[in-house]
């Protein structure tokens, strides 16, 4: 039997690639938190996948893009994603929400039984957690077990020291134990799988070829 303990391996995401973007700024964080608690953090900008807007004419003339295969390869290769991703509108920014919507096309896609944590920065006082709420129901429908607790970083612009920590010292603690809690799931998860065997898109739907919504897991 194999006994050896390997660290587990995160995918640490933001959903904005922009120079200045304040989630990139709290995923640097959230990718220390997680090396710091053992596990192994692998960095992403949204904008290492591009892709272009989803068109079904699109996807039949020339396939899914090349950067939804990338991220589900890199998404494959790690037992966690962490996300951090902005707020737009009150919603989920549409780049993310494109990057679901391509991934989901591939089969098989990569999130059934994913665990992933939510988190957010923005300028406002609610720090992007409405779009939380939002980013999680495409997930959740894909099969993700998203983690209940959420981390969302209000007046995100004013809320880093100038060497790139949480002013706030009490907010600087529960990021690191909302991370802990996380990784102790994922730890858990792994080792205890359930026995869920298969995602299927809308309940009723029989396997079909034509539809190909439904995959073992
Ligand atoms: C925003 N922003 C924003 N913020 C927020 O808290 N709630 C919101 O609904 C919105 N809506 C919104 C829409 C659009 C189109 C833009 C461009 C911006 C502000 C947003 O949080 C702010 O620009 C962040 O700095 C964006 O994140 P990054 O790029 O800094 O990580």
């Amino acid at each position: 039997m194999d006994t050896e303990i390997r660290p587990l391996q995160y995918l640490v995401m933001s959903g904005s690639g922009r120079a200045g973007s304040v989630n990139r700024e709290l995923t640097r964080l959230a990718a220390l938190a997680v090396e710091a608690h053992g596990g192994i953090a692998d960095r992403a900008l949204i904008t290492d996948f591009p892709m272009p807007i989803y068109d079904g004419d699109g996807e039949a003339d020339e396939g899914i893009p090349e950067g939804a295969h990338a991220f589900k390869e890199r998404l494959d290769a790690t037992d966690g994603l962490i996300l951090v991703s902005p707020e737009y509108n009150a919603s989920v920014p549409g780049s993310v929400k494109n990057l679901i919507d391509w991934v989901s096309r591939l089969r098989p896609h990569p999130f059934p039984q994913k665990q992933i944590l939510l988190m957010s920065a923005s300028p406002s006082m609610i720090g992007g957690n409405r779009g939380l709420w939002a980013l999680r129901v495409p997930l959740e429908h894909l099969g993700a077990r998203v983690y209940p607790d959420m981390f969302s970083l209000a007046q995100a612009h004013a809320a880093f020291t100038p060497d790139g920590v949480l002013a706030d010292e009490p907010l600087a603690r529960r990021l690191e134990d909302v991370i802990a809690a996380f990784m102790d799931l994922v730890e858990a998860a792994t080792h205890y799988p359930c026995v869920k065997h298969a995602w299927v898109e809308f309940l009723g739907e029989h396997p079909d070829p034509a539809l190909d919504r439904v995959q073992a897991t």
